[in-house]
């Protein structure tokens, strides 16, 4: 049996997780709430919406595992400073990405809820290790060096094991994948309805060709993006429309509806943006840039 069909079975069967799981979900909000209105900006931050327009997490795991493993081979060939100086750089990168880690955990749900508790659990167990393997070196002691290497060698192998799941998430599960990366949308004009079916300031989803597209008229003008939620798929069309702004229903995420650009996360991707026309009271769409 490969090994991600062993791990995927065994999380699968632990449905006593789920509770562990909601809790945590429950505190990271509680503590973003209680930033008040900038929970917002930092939590977008951390996502990637705001800055990068992507995932921020994947971008900052790199540089702990490196600086973990630069450490490790200092360390094994008779390099102190060498070793010490990358295991603090390693901490503290290591701080970035579990905040990231735990606010993309927030809006997880279900089986890939269950792999990131465990993959999130296995990393803070191994921050541990590495913060107390730092903290032996600046103690200093010949003894002490010993016990910190070992340390920073175990908490090296527990990184390996959990970044393994994190592969899995992203590349088996597709957590904070776009979920219009393989949107199939027509390049040419499709006929969607009749202009009638599509009054002022409401969301209607329709289909054009493989590609569901949510439309809105705002002051008379018609507007089109995917009707995906990038984040994880949500139906955006059963979302909440705000002026030019359509909240998703199932993590909150706000676009806008002109353009498609991410205002809030989790979301990270903007929404791909229809061109719409009406003529003869008939309304047609294509995608306004070619997706592949
Ligand atoms: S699916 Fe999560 S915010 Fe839309």
């Amino acid at each position: 049996m490969a090994a991600q069909s062993f791990v995927d079975g065994l999380i699968r069967r632990q449905g006593w997780m789920d509770g562990v799981a909601e809790k945590v979900q429950g505190a990271v909000g509680r503590a973003y709430e209680a930033l008040g209105p900038r929970g917002r900006t930092v939590k977008n931050l951390l996502h990637g919406t705001s800055l990068l327009g992507h995932p921020l997490h994947p971008a900052v795991t790199d540089v702990p595992v490196g600086a973990y493993l630069v450490g490790l081979v200092a360390d094994a060939t008779g390099q102190p400073r060498a070793g010490d100086t990358a295991l603090a750089v390693g901490v503290g990168a290591a701080t970035l990405a579990a905040l990231s880690g735990y606010t993309d955990f927030h809006e997880t749900y279900g089986h890939e809820r269950r792999v990131a508790l465990v993959h999130g659990a296995a990393m803070t167990a191994a921050f541990g290790l590495q913060l107390t393997s730092l903290a032996l070196r600046v103690a200093g002691g010949r003894r002490a060096r010993r016990t910190a290497v070992g340390f920073s060698t175990a908490g090296f192998a527990v990184v390996a094991a959990s970044a393994y799941l994190g592969g899995d998430l992203v590349y088996g599960i597709g957590t904070m994948v776009n979920r219009n990366a393989f949107l199939d949308a027509p390049e040419d004009f499709v006929d969607v309805g009749a202009s009638g079916d599509f009054p002022e300031g409401a969301l209607r989803r329709v289909q054009a060709g493989a590609a569901p597209v949510l439309l809105v008229r705002r002051s008379g003008r018609l507007h089109g993006v995917s009707a995906v939620c990038s984040h994880a798929g949500g139906p955006l069309d059963e979302g909440q429309l705000d002026g030019e702004c359509v909240t998703c229903p199932w993590h909150g995420s706000r676009f806008r509806v002109t353009d498609g650009g991410v205002i809030d996360g989790p979301a990270t991707f903007p929404l791909p943006p229809f061109v719409v026309r009406e003529h003869d009271g008939r309304v047609e769409v294509r995608v306004a840039v070619p997706l592949h």
